[in-house]
């Protein structure tokens, strides 16, 4: 089986993708594990292009296929921001206390996690040259609110904060659970067929546009 790069060194999500690639996981490689050490910036305004930026700089840099992850939250009392500056939204960055402080005595509450996936995959042209990466998108979004204050000891980032329909925050829910309705478990979702695809072997990576 061929190998897929995980572009990322963030832990949540790095044991998350880990549960929810379930046996694509086994080709997972690390950037630790390649020795890659690369500081890709995510100035863009989607979150298609800083996923889609990070995957190509690493596959271009390793030559091996890789996924990448941009995430955030959505907040209406924030005019739906921070969205793709969350991990930079306050002071220290990605603090929900930061965001809860923002939108404090706010009534409108509604929020939403979103997550988009790019798939980098190596391109060679007929005789064998190398070509840019081809990337692949994916997304997932969970609609949800803010809670009023943190909750639960599981998950990472905002989680503690983030509210679901049913009344829990996604730092309250057992793993699996938060993995069947999170926006990275849609995206992944989405992901996974042609992640299968890819992986089963040469013929079928594409390497030949
Ligand atoms: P980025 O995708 O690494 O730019 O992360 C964006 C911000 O959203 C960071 O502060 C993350 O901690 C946060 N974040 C991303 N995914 C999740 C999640 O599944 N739960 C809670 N927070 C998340």
């Amino acid at each position: 089986m061929s190998r897929l790069l995980l572009a990322t060194t963030n832990v949540g999500k790095q044991r998350e993708f880990a549960r929810l690639l379930g046996e694509v996981s086994e080709s997972i490689v690390t950037p630790q594990q390649l020795g890659l050490h690369l500081d890709v910036p995510e100035p863009h305004d989607s979150y298609a292009e800083n996923a889609s930026a990070k995957a190509v700089a690493y596959c271009h840099a390793s030559g091996v296929a890789t996924l990448a992850d941009d995430s955030g939250i959505e907040v209406a009392a924030l005019d739906w921001g921070p969205g793709v500056r969350s991990a930079r939204f306050g002071q220290t960055g990605g603090d929900p206390d930061q965001l809860l402080e923002a939108v404090a005595g706010e009534e409108d509450r509604r929020a939403r996690m979103v997550c988009w996936l790019a798939l980098a995959v190596p391109g060679s042209g007929p005789d064998g040259t190398p070509r840019a990466p081809r990337v692949e998108l994916f997304s997932g979004v969970v609609e949800g609110a803010l809670a009023t204050e943190r909750r639960g000891q599981g998950g990472f980032g905002y989680d503690p904060i983030f509210l679901l329909p049913s009344g829990v925050t996604t730092a309250e829910l057992p793993e699996s659970e938060k993995d069947a309705v999170s926006h990275r478990g849609r995206a992944v979702a989405h992901a996974l067929p042609r992640l299968r695809q890819l992986l089963a072997g040469p013929a079928a990576a594409g390497d030949h546009a």
